[in-house]
């Protein structure tokens, strides 16, 4: 998929009116886009149901066809998957273009490390400043060669071997795309490859894995993390995989009906993996009124119904140790805190630095320009909450970041004077629908 240049700007105004009905949410970004790997990589078909049709997916269904598996649409969220096996890709004619998608280009990564041909990995301007050393350097010893740009960044070249060495590694960030990287590595490695995380963060890989036939060995350490391993080369068995709707999306949406006076809105069918809803424990800890019911498994992952009323929201103070179960969501709980009462303190967001945009800063920026006084303390972010009255009037930089664009567009909906988003273009990479589904509920924007 190309990435169109131009960009749209939005003017969004204090919206008078509550949000109210019930919608559904896309499809869960990080799972779709390990159900397309993981299809590939099987032998036999797969059957996908709810996929993600982001961008961001939409490049590793591209980077999975340009391997030589057959990702084929069939429907809308629906897609069908002929694999090649471990070990089967084939070499790319051309370079494999990630986008805006950091999750494509790093756990690709780790499948074409125990590959044994040459690929050429790209990615667009947000992603080309990301750190790939993170996956590189642990991935290089396995015996593939990665030739990136300086500082580790993309573009690079990718030389795999079919004979990797089994990693042992353990994580010095808390990061899913390396720990997944690392595991999917050894797949095609002799032995046992081992990944330790000192803090747990979202296990979609491993409950993938397992779903798709693999034993995976998961131990809970002492003092909180995990030991995952996996015994190569492994066979995966194509399987039949359900998305479920994406918690992350789902948290723009319950934002903004927690701040926009007598909201109710229903969001059916969104994944529930504890080590995604640290964002839903926020809003409660917030004192806003969200209830999860109808609770089931499905697919292999938790999901249920959330239903949120618009409340008073109290200003929290969030642990680092939280912060991998809500990792994406702190640019719209940031609009949560400046609105809310009293002075919230988010610590320890040293990765917000290395996301789409150097998320940190972006935050920082976005509220300032809107008259909300933010404080940095190291990492640790510090937002004095306007209790209603965020003054607005600012132009938000989103610095090619969807995350942030959503953000700025709700933080508009609530504030005194009318917020200016530079650029909306890059919301397509996880969430093409979300100004339709907004205005469903209620939202007025004019796009
Ligand atoms: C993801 C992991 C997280 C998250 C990203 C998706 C994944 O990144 O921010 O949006 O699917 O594994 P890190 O692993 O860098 O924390």
């Amino acid at each position: 998929m190309t990435n169109s240049s131009a960009t749209k700007p939005l003017t969004v105004s204090f919206l008078q009116s509550p949000l109210q009905g019930k919608i559904k949410v896309p499809g869960d970004k990080s799972i779709s886009h390990r159900a397309l790997m993981f299809a590939a990589l099987a032998t036999g078909e797969s059957h996908i149901t709810g996929l993600l049709e982001g961008e961001d997916v939409m490049q590793t269904a591209q980077a999975m066809q340009a391997l030589g598996a057959k990702p084929q649409r069939i429907a809308e969220g629906e897609w069908h998957v002929i694999g090649k096996g471990i070990g089967q890709l084939t070499e790319p004619e051309d370079v494999l273009n990630m986008g805006n998608s950091g999750t494509s280009a790093r756990l690709l990564s780790g499948i074409l490390a125990s590959h044994g041909f040459l690929s050429i990995m790209t990615g667009d301007g947000s992603l080309r400043k990301r750190p790939m050393k993170r996956v590189t350097v642990p991935l290089s010893e396995t015996g593939a060669r990665f030739e990136t740009r300086e500082g580790g960044k993309l573009p690079m070249a990718i030389i795999g071997t079919a004979k990797a060495k089994p990693l042992e590694y353990c994580l010095p960030v808390a990061s899913a795309q390396v720990k997944s990287a690392i595991l999917l590595a050894g797949l095609n490695a002799h032995g046992i490859t081992c990944v330790e995380e000192p803090v747990a963060t979202r296990d979609h890989t491993e409950n993938m894995l397992s779903h798709f036939g693999v034993e995976v060995h998961v131990e809970n350490l002492p003092k909180g993390g995990k030991k995952i391993s996996v015994k190569g080369p492994v066979t995966l068995t194509g399987k039949d995989i359900k998305v479920p709707g994406d918690p992350s999306s789902a948290t723009f949406m319950l934002v903004a009906a927690a701040m926009i006076k007598g909201s109710d809105v229903c969001i059916e069918n969104v994944g529930l993996n504890p080590l995604r809803t640290g964002a839903f424990e926020v809003l409660k800890w917030m004192g806003i009124d969200l209830q999860i019911l109808n609770e089931r498994i499905e697919g292999g992952e938790p999901v249920g119904d959330l239903v949120i009323k618009a409340g008073e929201l109290k200003a929290v103070d969030v642990p680092p140790e939280h912060a991998p179960s809500m990792i994406d969501e702190y640019p719209i709980l940031s609009v949560a805190a400046a609105f809310a009462h009293g002075k919230t303190i988010f610590r320890g967001l040293e990765e917000l630095r290395v996301k789409e945009s150097d998320r940190f800063t972006s935050i920082v920026e976005m509220l300032r320009g809107n008259g909300v006084q933010v404080d940095i303390d190291g990492d640790d972010l510090i937002i004095h909450g306007t209790a209603g009255n965020i003054p607005g009037g600012g132009l938000v930089a989103t610095h090619m970041d969807h995350r942030l664009a959503m953000s700025a567009s709700i933080l508009g909906l609530v504030a005194q004077k009318p917020v200016k988003v530079d650029d909306i273009t890059f919301i397509r990479t996880s969430f093409p629908n979300y100004f339709p589904l907004m205005n469903a509920l209620g939202a007025k924007f004019d796009i």
